[in-house]
């Protein structure tokens, strides 16, 4: 989108010492006896020359551990690299797990920046383990130059051509090389728009960015602007917007497929800088809230990668975006705002504003009454508390919760679900509004989902006496990312630092198992 780097990926199914690339990477992993070399059948001339002496190169077979060798003799590959795989899984499947593959041709790709070609000889046998190494790979094929100041710099790119090598070559092995590359392009392309600076990404940026990239698709776009917002009422984008000199956007997207079998809606939290308006955030704390659109950025990559794989599920998408910002015209604690759709909601802290935006969203999806509502978001520092930096809270219906926790297992994310407890919303009670925008801080996570919730509308045909009126609703979930969207630490498996676009490929995934059910 905003980067037009893009790896190429194919599967090659000719033997090694044919392949000319500048590095071969195999696998190694670690077992009870020490390290192993992972079975690549296409690399078995290059591997015997090591297989016996692991110990005595240092190979240890942690993750992320890489060695380069010199090139074997006889072979066109300039240099041979061992990459660590982690710890044999006991499996008879060879003993690693998809994920364990992703994150070794991951981090292998990203450690060999500034090599132009690089071939895998890691295991290879189905198709779920190609599409493991593929995926893997493109993941770890990023860099971020943009904005250094030499051209030098800016023109370094990643591994540009990446090989998978395996002796299939049946058509599910040629889908699953595409389909990893189609995943590869949003999750880069999410990483770009977290990453990009907030002095370059506002909420206008953001929406010309995201028609720009649509353009050449069938994906569909509606921009609302400020005028259009106060004619509809939008009042969190508003308010929320209202103090910065650039102004709030909503930006619609749709996917649809001509005989779709479903329609998911997806909310995202664009906020493209989250000072803390005037309950001003310290210094500190304002570091890192460029990330505060990830939720966005996500929901726009995942409607691109939904129309680029074809799937016969019709996706919206809907960006909230806006700056939180202080000023004469921000919004001030005590404010009340009238949320789209009517509800009102008495702001007592203007730093819980994502909340705010994203309830405008819930209720403009909820109004075309879609099978399932997800809204993703960097909502609470409490995630972080709650869950770490590389676990997504899930929260919400049971039934859709459970479905996106398989998906993100198939995909190799960490999501993890979580209740919103009856007594939470009751800590949102106002003296003058229907809500505050501010619960309880115990469980700060989940009392934000506890908010959101109020905003997600009825099933079609909803009864209004039902006992349990919950049931009524449109099934939804609210995964909060707020720690995993960004990655402050050293760089790991096929993450890099900064941006991760976590969520994507389960979002992905999930849309694709949709489409199947
Ligand atoms: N964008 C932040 C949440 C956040 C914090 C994301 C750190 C990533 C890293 C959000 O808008 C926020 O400020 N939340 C407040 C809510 C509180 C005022 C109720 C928080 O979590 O402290
Ligand atoms: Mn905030
Ligand atoms: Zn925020």
């Amino acid at each position: 989108m905003i980067n037009d780097f893009k790896p190429t990926v194919s599967a090659v199914s000719s033997a090694v010492e044919k392949v000319d690339a500048d590095a071969l990477v195999l696998g190694v992993a670690k077992s009870p006896e020490g390290p192993v070399l992972l079975p690549n059948p296409l690399a078995d001339k290059a591997a015997k020359g090591v297989a016996d002496s692991l110990k005595a190169l240092g190979a240890s077979g942690s993750a992320d551990q890489l060695l380069r060798l010199p090139g074997v003799d006889g072979f066109k590959s300039e240099t041979l690299v061992l990459i660590g795989v982690g710890p044999l899984t006991g499996e008879p499947d060879g003993g690693v797990s998809p994920e364990a593959l992703r994150r070794a041709a991951g981090s292998a790709v990203r450690q060999l920046s500034g090599a132009d070609a690089v071939a895998l000889a890691l295991p290879a046998a189905t198709v779920e383990q190609v599409s493991a190494v593929a995926e893997g790979a493109v993941l770890g094929a990023y860099n971020f130059p943009h904005f250094r100041g030499s051209e030098e710099a800016r023109s370094k790119t990643p591994v540009a051509e990446i090989a998978v090598l395996t002796e299939l070559k049946d058509k599910h092995t040629k889908q699953a090389v595409s389909r990893a590359a189609v995943v590869g392009d949003a999750v880069r392309a999410t990483r770009d728009l977290v990453n990009t600076p907030p002095s370059h990404l506002y909420p206008e940026s953001f929406a010309e960015t995201v028609l720009q990239a649509a353009k050449s698709t069938k994906v569909k776009t509606k921009v609302w602007d400020v005028k259009d917002l106060q004619k509809e009422g939008f009042g969190g984008l508003l308010g929320v917007g209202g103090g910065s000199s650039r102004g709030p956007r909503m930006v619609r997207m749709e996917h649809s497929p001509s005989r779709p079998v479903a329609h998911i809606a997806l909310v995202g939290k664009g906020i493209t800088f989250d000072s803390g308006g005037l309950s001003l955030k310290p210094s500190n704390a304002m570091t890192t809230m460029k990330l505060d659109m990830a939720g966005a950025a996500s929901v726009a990559a995942v409607v691109l990668a939904a129309a680029e794989l074809n799937l016969p599920v019709k996706v919206t998408g809907w960006l909230c975006l806006a700056e939180n910002m202080p000023s004469a015209t921000a919004q001030r604690p005590e404010d009340v705002i009238t949320i789209y759709g009517g509800k009102t909601v008495e702001v007592l802290n203007t730093d819980a504003e994502g909340r705010l935006v994203l309830a405008d969203g819930i209720v403009a999806a909820s109004e075309e009454h879609p099978d399932a509502i997800i809204d993703i978001a960097t909502l609470t520092g409490a995630q972080m508390i709650a869950l770490g930096n590389r676990t997504v809270g899930a929260m919400g219906a049971e039934d859709l919760r459970e479905d996106l926790v398989d998906a993100a297992q198939e995909a190799g994310e960490s999501l993890w679900g979580m209740p919103i407890p009856e007594e939470a919303i009751s800590t949102f009670d106002s003296d003058v509004a229907d809500l505050t925008n501010t619960g309880a801080r115990e469980g700060g996570m989940l009392n934000a989902a506890a908010f959101l919730r109020e905003f997600v509308g009825q099933k079609p045909g909803a009864d209004p006496k039902a006992l349990d009126p919950e049931s009524q609703r449109i099934p939804w979930v609210h995964l909060d990312i707020a720690g995993p969207s960004f990655n402050s630490k050293g760089p790991w498996g096929y993450t890099p630092k900064g941006g991760t676009g976590v969520m994507v490929r389960t979002l992905i995934t999930y849309l694709e198992s949709a489409a199947k059910a």
